[in-house]
């Protein structure tokens, strides 16, 4: 079945309905079962990766996709080494590397600047994250993963913790999951880092999806079916003292996991600092490395999507 995606961008998750995402997370669970079927989906195609700011897994992550699908990569990890340092606009930029490549990843500091490049080419463009406010392919991970581990999707207790106010992961995740059945939220934060106006209202309130805001990890703990751990967000900060102030807001440790249901899944988009500590890395609920792995799989699944190459 060809998932009707071909062509079109990927700015934020509601870009694609449930039932198209529904297909790329099948598309994605066959790549993981044969991957070799896939190896040649894309001999002659070319991904531009335009990495205005800091990454590891989502670059490597879309680069490793193309590369296990038989195309190639060209792009930048560091704006100042292309001819953005000469002042050249996105705009500009997109344009031309529309004329080498058939579909570009960028992540960008600004809110929206995905959305602009895409306006400005005919090529998809794929929001790898915009400053802080979304980052819908580090959601199609999230949800690859939760749906293996549950067969499923809906109908869960969702607890997200740490800085939900500049952590755009958590704002394409919640976004993404308020449109299953039965979701139930609790978002777990300090004041200052609480769930920006817009999800709390447009999202949350919006279509009647229960949520508690609360400050102490341990008072939801024992009945979530999963915890997503975020880093608290340094480079969005305006100055070094809040930082240091909040920075270790919440840790999850061995010691919390023992509140914890038998099979709550532990998830973080990473890096992580301190918010999950060494040791929980053992526990067979902690599940971060292996949500890592999907993201390759669900961006290959993307890619091919995205390419018309499917099937
Ligand atoms: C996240 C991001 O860049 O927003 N990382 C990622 O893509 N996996 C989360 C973060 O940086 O904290």
């Amino acid at each position: 079945m060809p998932t009707g995606l071909k062509g079109r961008n990927l700015l934020e998750p509601m870009d694609f309905s449930v039932d198209e995402m529904e297909c790329l997370f099948r598309l994605a669970d066959r790549v993981i079962e044969a991957p070799e079927q896939y190896a040649d989906r894309c001999r002659g195609r070319l991904l531009a990766t335009l990495f205005y700011e800091p990454s590891t897994r989502t670059r490597f992550s879309f680069e490793a996709a193309m590369l296990r699908l038989g195309g190639q990569v060209i792009g930048f990890s560091e704006p100042n080494s292309s001819s953005v340092a000469k002042g050249e606009s996105l705009s500009d930029t997109v344009r031309t590397v529309a004329c080498y490549a058939d579909l570009a990843v960028i992540r960008h500091p600004k809110e929206g600047a995905p959305r602009v490049a895409a306006l400005a080419t005919d090529m998809p463009v794929i929001n790898a994250g915009d400053g802080g406010h979304q980052h819908p392919t580090q959601t199609l991970t999230d949800l690859l993963t939760i749906r293996r581990e549950r067969g499923g999707l809906g109908g869960l207790n969702i607890g997200v913790c740490g800085d939900l106010r500049f952590g755009r992961t958590v704002h394409s995740l919640i976004k993404a999951l308020s449109r299953y059945p039965g979701m139930r939220f609790a978002l777990i934060s300090p004041e200052e880092l609480m769930i920006p106006e817009y999800v709390r209202k447009e999202v949350l309130q919006k279509g009647g999806i229960p949520f508690d805001e609360v400050r102490m990890l341990q008072d939801v703990m024992p009945g979530l079916d999963a915890l997503y751990m975020t880093r608290v967000q340094k480079e969005r900060f305006f100055n070094e003292e809040d930082y240091i102030r909040l920075k270790d807001s919440y840790i999850l440790d061995a010691e919390k996991m023992r509140l914890a249901r038998p099979d709550m899944m532990v998830l973080h988009p990473l890096p992580r600092v301190n918010e999950i500590a060494v040791e929980v890395d053992a526990d067979p609920r902690a599940l971060y490395f292996k949500q890592a792995r999907n993201g390759m799989f669900v961006r290959m699944a993307l890619i091919m999507a995205l390419l018309g190459v499917e099937r």
